[in-house]
């Protein structure tokens, strides 16, 4: 249906039909086509990603009422872990294990709050918090090739997720979720969980090592440019609401 294209998860986890735009949909006649049919296929809200550098597009979608949501922020690496930092706070991260579950899901609930979901008032605030709470399980019970917790004695305190991708020349190892508990903040051990995911990739000869943040995430965004993370794309998220009843929380 013109470039848009229906999500089953997203739709069945927020109880709503949510589709996404496809990246070639850009002149104002694909997009009034675009609309045309999520109107037809009674979409209550389209996802779109532009390039930061589509201000036609994005501003034609902002006067249909579509809310800037994120700046999604792509980084990478590929600067070798020094051993002289290697081993900072490691001793306070290891793999996680299920008895970790519950504390992940606890820390996810709240941390992940610059997100486009929690930034879209119109997303019940119930839904945002189980969205990365499911998110952290899932990737705990194998949808990522690792997860490592920070610990404070034997409790968990915080988590990363670290995938493997692509092949050959463009295999590299990609940062999913990373969060540490509010209380356990400023203490180095987002850092630590960083290092334990560059350590990680090293071992697997993957020299490049890759993570996507939000714009605003002034935090997320100094740990990695303290680990020579380099800014190499962004791009803009917008949600453009079909249905503006905004739901209860
Ligand atoms: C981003 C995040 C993971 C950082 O975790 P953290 O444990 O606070 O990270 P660190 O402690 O390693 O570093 C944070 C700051 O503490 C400082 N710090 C590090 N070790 C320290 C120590 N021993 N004593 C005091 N301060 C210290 C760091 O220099 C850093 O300072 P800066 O922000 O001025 O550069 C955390 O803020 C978080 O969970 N945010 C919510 C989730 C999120 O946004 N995730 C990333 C996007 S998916």
């Amino acid at each position: 249906m013109n470039g848009v294209r229906v999500l089953d998860w997203d739709s069945a986890f927020f109880g709503l039909r949510i589709a996404t735009l496809a990246a070639e949909v850009r002149s104002e006649t694909d997009l009034q086509a675009a609309l045309q049919s999520c109107r037809a296929e009674r979409v209550d809200c389209l996802y779109v990603l532009s390039e930061s550098h589509e201000l036609n597009k994005r501003a034609w979608l902002a006067r249909h009422g579509a809310l800037e949501v994120d700046v999604r922020t792509t980084l990478s690496t590929s600067a070798p872990v020094s051993p002289a930092i290697a081993s900072q706070q490691l001793s306070q991260v290891r793999a996680a294990v299920p008895e970790d579950l519950p504390a992940l899901a606890t820390i996810a609930r709240t941390a992940h709050s610059d997100s486009r979901f929690w930034n879209d008032p119109h997303f019940a605030r119930t839904h945002c918090a189980e969205l990365y709470a499911t998110w952290i399980r899932k990737a705990a019970q194998g949808q990522a090739d690792a997860v490592f917790v920070a610990t404070s004695g034997a409790q968990a305190v915080g988590y990363i997720s670290c995938h493997a991708r692509g092949a050959g020349p463009d295999a590299h190892a990609e940062i999913g979720l990373v969060a540490v508990a509010e209380a356990a903040r400023g203490q180095g051990l987002g850092g630590a969980l960083v290092r334990a995911a560059l350590l990680w990739a090293q071992a697997r000869g993957l020299t490049r090592t890759s993570v996507v943040t939000q714009g605003r995430n002034a935090a997320a965004l100094r740990l990695y440019a303290a680990h020579s993370f380099v800014v190499q794309r962004q791009q803009v998220w917008q949600h453009l609401w079909l249905s503006h009843e905004p739901q209860q929380s």
